[in-house]
């Protein structure tokens, strides 16, 4: 009986095999079509009079400089619609760093590497990843650039504003990148890029993904990413080494530190190898908790561990600066939700932020349409939904961005 069960899912495995989705099949299900973006892009853009007030001028000399910018070829054409101009967040980017106005990376040396990590399902993880990642980058004024890291094989960043006639020849995620850099693995994407004569940063430049928030990018995560934790453990079998818990670091996160100013790495629901390499290249660590018992209890079990994990890490945890346990999907017209935050607080002191991302429809709108809080429109999801989410989220990244000021990063990126 047991044979004939154990054929029978050899058989399944062999036909799943033969149907697996493709990655490029897989990735066309959140493509945008060219019109998606440009609905999405307009949709950040501002009139003229505003892009004056980012800039801190008049519209009088605004209008010069931005013609002297298109003129210098700093910009491309500024659209016009119902006799607007309509400035996109990368024409201001680009703009503000032509006319050297103060940046994120004027006041941060070091660039931050934020772990989002629970090794509890659903507590909001990837929410909270894209939506921070997101604020900040929309933030004019500053303009950090931003990096979202998968590392969840469930792939759950599907933001990326890819559109069908993209033309890479391959997607990477970051575990192919550390497989094949690494030399543990020489039949994969990896060796396919280097055999096409592409250098390491360069595979690194066509794993990255672009969004409609210009400051804002991707790297995707696929299922088959699943085999680092495999890998992991035949060679720690053999050796007892962890090399591998640091090979994001010193392969993907490491050599892009010197073009971002905050790299977020969303991890998948569990205590693993992959998980561990996101610990050992972070300086920053969040763990999202739903104000759920069960959810707070699991968290609780998690925190027990947490410094046992830490020690036994090449870097002992010693390059974290900052931690903060963030409530998330707070629902604030319910007692058992306010009686439990109490109880969280009193645990948590001054390891929880103060601002908690509070339940709103408006991220699941979000989450089906691949897009984040900022993007939808009054349609996808009632006015105080949005204004909740959009609240909540502002008043968390406004905090991180006073707390990260008082750090001190150590280093500096080169
Ligand atoms: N503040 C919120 N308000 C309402 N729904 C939310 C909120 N935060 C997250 N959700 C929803 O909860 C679900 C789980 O969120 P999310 O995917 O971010 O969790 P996760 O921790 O990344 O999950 P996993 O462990 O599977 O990776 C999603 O459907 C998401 O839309
Ligand atoms: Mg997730």
């Amino acid at each position: 009986m047991f044979a004939n069960i154990k054929s029978q899912i050899h058989k399944l495995a062999e036909n799943v095999n033969k149907t697996e989705i493709s990655r490029l099949e897989a990735m066309m299900e959140e493509m945008k079509s060219a019109e998606d973006l440009d609905e999405l892009i307009v949709k950040h853009s501002v009139s003229q009079r505003e892009a004056a007030r980012i800039c801190g001028m008049s519209e009088a000399s605004f209008r010069i400089k931005a013609q002297q910018a298109r003129d210098d070829g700093v910009i491309d054409d500024v659209k016009i619609h119902a006799n607007r101009y309509l400035y996109t967040l990368e024409h201001i980017r680009r703009l503000m760093e032509w006319m050297e106005k103060p940046s994120w990376r004027d006041k941060f040396a070091e660039c931050v590497v934020m772990a989002i990590y629970s090794n509890k399902g659903g507590t909001g993880k990837s929410t909270t990843a894209t939506s921070i990642a997101a604020g900040f980058a929309l933030d004019t004024t500053e303009r950090p650039n931003v990096l979202v890291i998968d590392l969840d094989p469930q792939g759950s960043q599907r933001i990326f504003s890819s559109t069908p006639d993209d033309t890479r020849m391959n997607s990477l995620s970051a575990v192919d990148i550390m497989l094949g850099a690494s030399g543990e693995e020489d039949d994969g994407a990896y060796a396919e890029y280097i055999e096409a004569g592409y250098s390491h940063e360069e595979i690194l430049q066509e794993s990255i993904y672009g969004t409609h928030i210009a400051g804002f990018d991707v790297i995707p995560a696929f299922p088959d990413d699943e085999r680092f934790t495999a890998k992991f453990w035949i060679n720690f079998a053999k050796g007892g080494k962890l090399d591998f818990v640091e090979y994001l670091n010193k392969h993907v996160v490491g050599p892009l530190k010197k073009y971002y100013d905050i790299i977020i790495i969303d991890t998948a629901p569990n205590i693993s190898p992959l998980t561990w390499t996101a610990v050992e290249s972070a300086n920053a660590m969040i763990t999202p908790v739903t104000p759920r018992m069960m959810d707070w209890s699991s968290t609780c079990q998690f925190l027990n561990t947490l410094s046992g994990q830490f020690d036994d890490l090449p870097s002992k945890g010693e390059n974290l600066k900052f931690y903060r346990l963030v409530v998330v999907n707070y629902d604030d017209e319910k007692n058992r939700d306010r009686d439990l935050l109490n109880r969280i607080k009193d645990s948590a002191g001054p390891s929880l932020a103060n601002n908690i991302i509070k339940r709103s429809h408006a991220f699941e709108s979000a989450a089906r349409k691949y897009c984040t809080i900022y993007d939808l429109k009054s349609k996808d999801a009632p006015a105080r939904q949005l204004e909740k989410a959009r609240d909540s989220v502002d008043s968390l990244v406004r905090e991180l961005r006073l707390e990260f000021a008082d750090i001190d990063w150590g280093g500096s990126n080169e």
